[in-house]
Parts: C-alpha cells; structure tokens; sequence
C-alpha cells in the first residue's frame, strides 16, 4: 500500500509517500516569520504557493525509487487541529490530488499522528504519551478504542509558552532552544508557580511571573528554573497517566521533545517507576508529512476514508474524537 498525506497545521508544509515499512520519500518547506510568531494568513500563503512544487518534487523523488502517482492508493492530510487558513489550503490540495488520481482521501488527526509515528519508528506498543509542540500539551493514551487525554494543558502550549516568554525576554524565535542553552549556566533555582488542576495543566501564569523576575535574576537563572518547573509539571501528570492506567512505556512526541533536560527528567521517572522511555528520531519530533502518510495509511487499511463532503478541517479537532478503528486490541 502507499499513502501520499500532506501536513501543513502551522509552519511546516510537508508532504510524504509511505508503506507499511518504508519512507518512500519526503518533501518539506518551512515559513519562517520575520518577525515574532506566526502569522495564520501569511502561513497559509505559503503554503499555497509550495503546495504545487512540493508534491511535484515528491512525485520525482518518488518516481527514481520506481513509484509511480499510479501506484498511490490514498491521499490523507492533516484535518486538524491547527490553524484554519492553513488547514483549507492543504485540504485543498489533497482534494486536487484525490481527485485526478482518482483514490480516497484520508483525514488524519495531527496529534494522533504524532503518536502513531513514534509507536512505528521506536519499540514503543501500547505507550503513555506526552505531547509537548508549540500549540499542543497532551498526556495521552490508548483505551477502549480511543486516544484519551488524560490532562492537556488549559490554556497554551508549553512550546508557545516558552517563546513568548523567550520573546519578552529579547530571545529571537523559536525560543525553547535558547532557553535550554541559557539554563545550562545558571546559578540558582527561583521558584516560580507550579500549577496542576487535577490532571490538567496551565502555563501562562509561569510565563508572566517568569518575566517578572527578569527584573531581579539572571536571564540564566531565569530560564533553568522555567524549565525545572514546567517540565516537572508535565513529568508529573505523565507520571500519574502511568500510575492510573498500569502502562509500562511512555513515548515523547512534539518539538519541545527536542530538549535534553526533558528527557533526562522523564528517564528519570520512567527508571523510577520500571518503565521504558522512548523517543523517535528528531526528525519525527516535529511536524513532518510522514507521520500524516503513515497515520493515513493504518487508517485506509482499515477502511477509515473520507468523501469529498466529509473532508472539511477542524480546527479545534481533539484527539479524543477520532474513533481508532486501526488498532486490534489483541495486538497489545
Ligand atoms: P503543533 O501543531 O503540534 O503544536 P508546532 O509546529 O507548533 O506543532 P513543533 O514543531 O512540534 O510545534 O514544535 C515547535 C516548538 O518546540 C516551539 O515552540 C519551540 O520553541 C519548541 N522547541 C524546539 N526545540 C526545543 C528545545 N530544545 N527545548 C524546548 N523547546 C523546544
Ligand atoms: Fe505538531
């Protein structure tokens, strides 16, 4: 089977063509602000103008390993949850090319891509996940026929929360990185607000006191203590997720992914409580149009198509409303 799926929710216009255990080939190009965030309609503009020469040069890379836009059995793209204009103009995209090869189109939950990518390219089976992006937070995992989140955050993303913190501190986007490499030369640990409700997150108050005691510590300083109390936060709930459901591996998925205390923190708790800790490879980390294909692909074989009325993104597209019909209980 191969499956062509086009990610394209924020930033990173990606698109692949999979089988079941192989990367055919990918395709990626980035906007890149100049200035600040992302801006949805700027995003969505460039999205529109490299829809066309990413899967052209998909298509050629593909074709050198022998594939052909004939032997593509279905299109899926990335339906939500993300940023409307760019969500439309990928869906757009996908109808297009469902159309003229005359193949079903898939519409795949983003952040269940990011966990199905990381089950296929590490050991993990049947993981607590933690999701950590620019706009997403989730501590997930698999139950009775769906992902359940089991606490997200309440207000933003850990990632968005890190570089707007970043940027009232000067620091150029994206701001996750610097503030790694700021922390590693800090003197002392400032505490700052530590907040869980119930199983749920909240971010924003961290990031204004964060700024706030700019005024009397280091930069430095300032951001190793950011990152101790927001990443014992999320280690915290996914640990509880672990206590609660019996699992025995916990997966990381998401750009903030990529930090080394994170991981060592999560390690940590996973060699404590007798769990695997796994992670993929950074390129799956982050947004990618692999993870789409790959999702759309578990997704086709067991029959989960869209027709064309049904292909309208989602915006706001939990994980929690996809109906897994790809997974068979007694494979875990
Ligand atoms: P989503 O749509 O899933 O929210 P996204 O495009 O917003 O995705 P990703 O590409 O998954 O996000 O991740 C980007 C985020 O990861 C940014 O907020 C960035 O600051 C953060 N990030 C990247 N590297 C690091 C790091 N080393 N430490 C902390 N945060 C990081
Ligand atoms: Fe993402």
């Amino acid at each position: 089977t191969f499956i062509l799926g086009i990610e394209g929710t924020a930033w990173n216009l990606s698109a692949a063509i999979v089988t079941e255990t192989e990367i055919i080939a990918e395709v990626t190009e980035t906007y890149k602000p100049e200035t600040g965030g992302i801006h949805p309609r700027e995003a969505a503009q460039h999205h529109a103008k490299y829809a066309a020469s990413v899967i052209k040069r998909l298509l050629e890379e593909a074709k050198e390993k022998g594939v052909k836009p004939s032997n593509i059995d279905g299109i899926a793209f990335s339906q939500g949850p993300g940023l409307g204009p760019c969500l439309r103009t990928v869906a757009t995209a996908a109808r297009m090319l469902s159309l003229s090869l005359g193949v079903p189109l898939i519409g795949v939950n983003h952040c269940i891509a990011h966990i199905e990518i990381g089950i296929w390219r590490t050991p993990a089976k049947d993981p607590v996940v933690l999701y950590v992006s620019g706009a997403n937070s989730q501590v997930i995992s698999y139950m009775g026929g769906r992902y359940r989140v089991f606490g997200e955050t309440l207000d933003i993303g850990l990632g968005n929360a890190l570089d707007k913190f970043a940027r009232g501190a000067g620091l150029p986007h994206p701001g996750g990185p610097k503030i790694e490499a700021y922390a590693k030369n800090a003197k002392k640990y400032i505490p700052l607000p530590y907040v869980i409700k119930g199983m749920d997150l909240s971010f924003s108050g961290l990031s204004t006191a964060s700024s706030e005691a700019l005024k009397k510590a280091s930069l430095e300083d300032v951001c190793y203590s950011y990152q101790e109390t927001a990443f014992a936060m999320v280690v915290e709930v996914a640990e509880r997720a672990l206590a609660h459901t019996g699992k025995k591996e916990v997966l990381l998925a998401g750009g903030v992914g990529a930090n080394t205390r994170l991981r060592e923190m999560l390690n940590d708790m996973c060699e404590a409580r007798g769990a695997k800790f796994y992670v993929p490879e950074k390129r799956f980390m982050g947004d990618n149009g692999t993870m789409i294909a790959y999702t759309g692909l578990l997704m086709y074989k067991s029959g989960n198509t869209l027709s064309l009325d049904e292909s309208r993104v989602n915006p706001s597209f939990r994980t929690d409303d996809v109906k897994v019909t790809w997974i068979r209980e007694e494979e875990m």
